[in-house]
């Protein structure tokens, strides 16, 4: 419990005035929109704007490139998002993907059992004993509770020109299951040996009960997922080495390191399929951590794929015996990772820009690493009059990079704009660079300024985004 006006209380406060700074900035700047908007919006689906697809599409690509393009023993698959609806009784989704819910008999309410208890700092394994002996009221308005519900969190839909029960499908609520149905089909295309790992990046959809915090927990997101395939004696060894490399990926764009943790799963937390599992949280201004998931699945999903469809899905020792793979998943969300790198790049700064309309003495600097800010390079030319000349820069400069043009305001205004949205560089073109040839750069972070020869400058970015 905060109490009223403790130090606890005013660093809530402060950190739910960044959230809606920073809700705000992605509107107003156009990173992500609620959607819908114009029909009144619809509860926890967003959109993302020109800035924001930019931002989300340098996570994904990144996280490609560290998954996928720099290891050999890591292939791609792009699955179907509606798949055959047995694969979610042999994943357990059927029976199991559920929030446990409890309404309010007085006010009608509805709330998540497990966070009522965690609320009151209880362990919530209800599943063993009945809710109703931990006395839990209403926490809005004290009335008394049902008992638990089970809510499947997967969206149903229909296949075909029926509505009937044979006809029905769902919408996936992870991309996994692609991965494990196509298990056979990629070992064989792609004559990998096992330890090898299959990755992919798509939507996911799930019928949240409690979505919110801006993209934290939405209805509609994307997943970045690796199922990486081992022998089962091996199992703990690739789990560690899984939870380091993941970790590490989030440091290498410079994230705030005391503000990312690894938290390992106690026994009564861990997923019907894990057999160990560990979350990277990052302390996001609200109370929701996880960022990503490393789960040992054991040979769980092979098996039961197996048992279900009937089709053998297994691997080949070097003698040529035949064994059911134990994977090691890697699950990260690329709307969670967008937003989370959105939060630890947010800055604010003494004004700087030298913008003289600047209504405020704070600007804001998002200090995105360079592989992920959206707009790479601003070629801003002093004058109209010098359109010509600046025009050529950045026709010279947009096949390399996502660049900007912008030539209305001041000077100072535009650097702040381009500050606000984590542009590193911006090139100003003068009535010099008419003469002499050459552009001023200035450096988002260090705002030191070089004089570089336009003929160079292509070499000189090679080298700043190298
Ligand atoms: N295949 C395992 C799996 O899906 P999960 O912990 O349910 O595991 C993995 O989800 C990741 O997907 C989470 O760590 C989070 O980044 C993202 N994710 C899950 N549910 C989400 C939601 N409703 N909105 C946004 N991201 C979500």
């Amino acid at each position: 419990m905060v109490k009223a006006g403790s130090t606890e209380e005013s660093n809530l406060a402060v950190k739910s005035d960044m959230m809606e700074k920073i809700v705000s900035l992605c509107k107003r700047r156009g990173f992500i929109f609620q959607s819908s908007e114009i029909y009144g919006g619809i509860n926890s689906i967003y959109d993302y704007g020109p800035l924001g697809v930019e931002l989300k599409n340098n996570v994904k690509r990144e996280w490609w490139k560290e998954m996928v393009q720099q290891r050999h023993n890591i292939v791609g698959l792009d699955s179907g998002i509606l798949m055959h609806p047995k694969i979610w009784e042999a994943s357990g989704h059927l029976a199991g993907f559920s929030d446990p819910l409890v309404d309010c008999k007085k006010c009608k309410k509805r709330f998540r059992a497990d966070h009522l208890l965690e609320a009151k700092g209880l362990k919530p394994d209800f599943r063993q004993t009945p809710f109703s002996k931990y006395k839990v009221k209403c926490p809005e308005c004290g009335g008394e509770l049902t008992d638990i519900r089970d809510f499947n969190l997967m969206f149903k839909t229909f296949m075909g020109a029926l509505e009937d029960s044979a006809s029905q499908i769902y919408l996936r609520p992870e991309t996994a299951q692609g991965i494990y149905v196509n298990f056979e089909n990629v070992y064989n295309a792609s004559r990998q040996k096992i330890p090898f790992g299959i990755a992919q990046v798509g939507k996911a959809f799930r019928n949240e009960i409690t979505p919110g915090n801006f993209t934290f927990r939405t209805r509609e997101f994307e997943q970045m997922e690796m199922q990486f395939f081992v022998r089962e004696a091996e199992a703990k060894k690739w789990f560690d080495y899984w939870k380091t490399e993941r970790y590490n990926w989030y440091l290498s764009f410079g994230v705030n390191r005391g503000k990312l943790k690894l938290r390992e799963h106690a026994k009564n937390e861990l997923a019907h399929y894990a057999k160990a599992a560990l979350d990277i949280e990052y302390d996001f201004p609200f109370a929701d951590k996880e960022l990503e998931g490393i789960h040992n699945r054991g040979d769980f999903d092979l098996s039961r794929h197996q048992e279900f469809s009937g089709k053998e899905l297994k691997a080949a020792d070097e003698a040529g015996q035949k064994f059911t793979p134990h994977i090691i998943e890697t699950s990260s969300g690329a709307d969670r990772a967008t937003l989370m790198f959105l939060v630890d790049a947010y800055t604010e700064v003494e004004t700087r820009s030298g913008d003289k309309d600047a209504k405020h003495e704070i600007e804001v600097v998002l200090k995105l690493d360079k592989r992920l800010a959206p707009i790479k390079v601003a070629i801003l030319p002093l004058s109209k009059k010098l359109d010509n000349g600046a025009v050529k820069v950045y026709d010279d400069l947009k096949s390399s990079y996502q660049c900007q043009y912008d030539v209305t305001g001041a000077i100072g205004r535009r650097y702040r704009r381009q500050d606000e949205i984590g542009t590193p560089y911006c090139v100003t073109y003068d009535f010099e660079s008419e003469t002499d040839k050459q552009v001023t750069v200035r450096d988002r972070d260090s705002m030191n300024q070089d004089r570089v020869a336009i003929a160079e400058l292509k070499d000189y970015f090679r080298e700043k985004f190298c």
